[in-house]
């Protein structure tokens, strides 16, 4: 049994034909330049298609956005960096496409595929916070994807960390979204090089290209550079705070890290781990959870979504 997922990021759309076992047997990507409602809408329908158009059997398609999204499933309410408000996007698609469709947030169709098929997949409690333009988050307890009574539940990047902090797109104020994200790491590198010093060779390369962005941060950090290994210990620093007040409440045995900057690997989980030690409520009491890497990288989002479409179409 075969269902669609299709993952709308921040520059491209990918889908994916995915069976059962979460093995994606074909897949599509296409490059989106505009965030406009209508032109992803389009993209969409027609990724649908084409992938439909092979032998399997499709049961149902699930879209994976980045935006708080309703219990049923349906309605984008808000997106903090698209232009959605009040977007009934399941309804649009099913009325130009012959297959049920499930509207699912990004993070929490990317933690679903690695709790089924990568890195939680032997527990039955985690969290995942998804490092890219925002933070993004789900939650699985005791097996179960959380919800919340709205739907909109699991938005961790919304978390506040400070009180009056830096605005963000969601309207609210020093949420981890601005001190944990690609963009915050932008800034950490930016304010490093702005410094001198251990910033050096990311004052070099911002002055070679104009600006600082993810992917030259990305090189030096692998290349062991100082200043960017210290915007990653920044961003790592805040993340480990965030998760010590997660585990406070969710008391998961895994927290998964996903997303382009979680490539950064052990460089990323080892500052996180010791921040949350640091802030962790009953500390050397409460019993330590592990910190990984996503294992389905950049098919997590497509895999979920699919997953999630299938047991929507199969379980009512
Ligand atoms: C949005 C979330 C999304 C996350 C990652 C946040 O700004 O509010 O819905 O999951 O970004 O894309
Ligand atoms: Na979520
Ligand atoms: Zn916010």
């Amino acid at each position: 049994m075969h269902s669609i997922g299709i993952d709308i990021g921040g520059t491209k759309i990918a889908g994916a034909v995915v069976d059962e076992f979460g093995t994606i047997v074909r897949e599509d990507r296409q490059p989106t330049t505009a965030a406009q409602p209508d032109e992803i809408e389009n993209a969409v329908v027609e990724m649908i298609e084409r992938l439909s158009e092979g032998p399997e059997e499709i049961v149902g398609a699930g879209v994976a956005a980045a935006g708080f999204i309703d219990a049923a499933q349906s309605i984008v309410y808000y997106a903090p960096n698209i232009n959605w408000r009040h977007e009934p996007f399941r309804e649009k698609l099913e009325s130009r496409l012959a297959m049920p469709v499930i509207i699912e947030n990004d993070a929490n169709a990317a933690g679903w595929a690695e709790f089924r098929y990568g890195a939680g997949r032997l527990v039955s409690d985690m969290v995942i916070l998804t490092i890219g333009t925002g933070v993004g988050g789900a939650i699985v307890s005791n097996d179960r994807l959380f919800r919340g009574g709205f739907g909109a539940g699991a938005e961790i990047g919304h978390m506040r960390v400070v009180p009056g902090g830096l605005p963000c797109g969601c309207g609210a104020h020093g949420c981890i979204e601005q001190y944990g994200s690609g963009r915050a790491l932008e800034r950490f590198a930016g304010e490093l090089a702005d410094a001198g010093g251990i910033g050096q060779a990311l004052a070099d390369v911002r002055t070679r290209k104009g600006a600082l962005k993810g992917k030259d941060i990305s090189k030096l950090i692998l290349a062991g550079d100082p200043g960017a290994l210290a915007a990653l210990r920044q961003l790592g620093d805040w993340l480990g705070q965030a998760c010590a007040s997660l585990g406070a409440v969710l008391d998961p045995q895994v927290f998964v890290f996903g997303g382009g900057v979680a490539q950064a690997g052990d460089l990323l989980l080892e500052p996180i781990r010791l921040a949350y030690l640091e802030n962790l409520p009953a500390r050397g009491y409460h019993p330590e959870p592990e910190f990984r890497i996503a294992e389905l990288v950049n098919d997590a989002g497509v895999v979920g979504a699919a997953d999630l479409a299938r047991l929507h179409a199969t379980q009512r």
